[in-house]
């Protein structure tokens, strides 16, 4: 019978834009480790910090009361250096150094790529998906995403109170990088006129002056339109609207606030899942995969395969959308 390989101190990072929950995961992580007998070491500002050796024991202390804390306490980067030969061999080094048996990578795509390259040099890694795009092909949801959507939401609440008053069109870009699922989910929960996604061809006349017009019809005295960063341009947008409707809207870029604030209960039991689960795969020997969500469940992909997979935006939701918002003058 093959000897399982034993972990005896693993390492664990947080690496390209953070998001709520990371925390979570990262004291999952340790507290895991520990029941399994492991020592945890904290690599702080992600792959660079590997490079650099920029490392903290993490204690019980360090990662007490962590659990609803937004951020990450191992702060983030993103490295160029590590794109480079001569930075992961500097990474490997470090893990001999450390004696790290292998190392749990928190992040999105950028990550995993860095995490293949490092087991590719022998060290056993595993990833955990962590943005609040997400945009990671393998897994349902990214840790990060419910806590993003609901301070967008929090925040486009608040606009619609002032716009409501005011009776005017509000243009609201969400982040979300070149993926639209942030600005549906949100644009859906907000009930808004519009939603501009980049994974569907903007028909200007269609997707936004008609909105308009029918929203009106059916009685609306203010406008709500998010645009998903990837989209285009909330301010061009704006202007666009402004010169084809003869409205003038206000334009709100909610950007990095949305990445901030304390992680949602889903995503605090999701990170502590997924944590838990990467840890036990080292533990029973395994490792080289991504600990992903597909229909709820927890599934261990391999990262090469993991990183060739495609996550589609469920355009039955927009479809949603087209029925519900700004449904026009027979609405009566
Ligand atoms: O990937 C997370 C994300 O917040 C994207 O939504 C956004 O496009 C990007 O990171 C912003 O990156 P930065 O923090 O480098 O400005």
């Amino acid at each position: 019978m093959e000897e399982v390989k034993k972990f005896k101190r693993i390492g664990v990072l947080t690496s390209g834009g953070d998001s709520p929950g990371m925390n979570a995961a990262i004291r999952a992580v340790a507290r895991t480790a520990k029941h399994y007998g492991m020592e945890c070491v904290g690599i702080r500002r992600g792959w660079q910090g590997l490079i650099t050796s920029d490392f903290v024991i993490l204690s019980a202390d360090m990662i007490r009361h962590i659990l609803g804390l937004g951020g990450t306490i191992l702060y983030t980067a993103r490295s160029e250096d590590f794109m480079t030969e001569k930075g992961r061999l500097k990474a490997l080094g470090t893990c001999k150094m450390l004696g790290l048996d292998g190392i749990v990578a928190i992040g999105g795509d950028g990550t995993f790529k860095g995490a293949l390259e490092l087991s590719r040099l022998g060290v056993p890694v595993m990833g955990i998906p962590a943005t609040i795009d997400n945009d990671i092909g393998c897994s349902n949801y990214t840790i990060g995403f419910d806590s993003a959507c609901n301070t967008a939401i929090e925040c486009i609440d608040k606009l619609r109170d002032t716009m409501q008053s005011h009776e005017r069109c509000s243009v609201v870009e969400v982040m979300g990088r070149n993926a639209g699922f942030l600005a549906l989910y949100v644009g859906i929960a907000v009930g808004a006129t519009s939603v501009l996604v980049p994974e569907k061809e903007l028909d200007f006349e269609k997707d936004v002056v008609e909105k308009i017009q029918n929203a009106r019809l059916s009685g609306a005295t203010h406008f709500m339109i998010v645009v998903a960063e990837g989209a285009g341009s909330a301010i061009e947008i704006g202007a666009r609207i402004k010169e084809a409707v003869g409205i003038d809207p206000r334009v709100t870029v909610l950007g990095h606030i949305q990445r901030g604030g304390a992680p949602t209960g889903r995503d605090r039991e999701t990170a502590t899942r997924m944590g838990y689960f990467a840890v036990k795969a080292f533990a029973e020997g395994r490792s080289g995969s991504v600990i992903c969500t597909q229909e709820g469940s927890i599934k261990e992909i391999p990262i090469e395969e993991a990183l060739k997979m495609e996550k589609h935006l469920q355009m039955y939701r927009y479809d949603i959308l087209e029925a519900i918002s700004a449904p026009g003058i027979n609405f009566h």
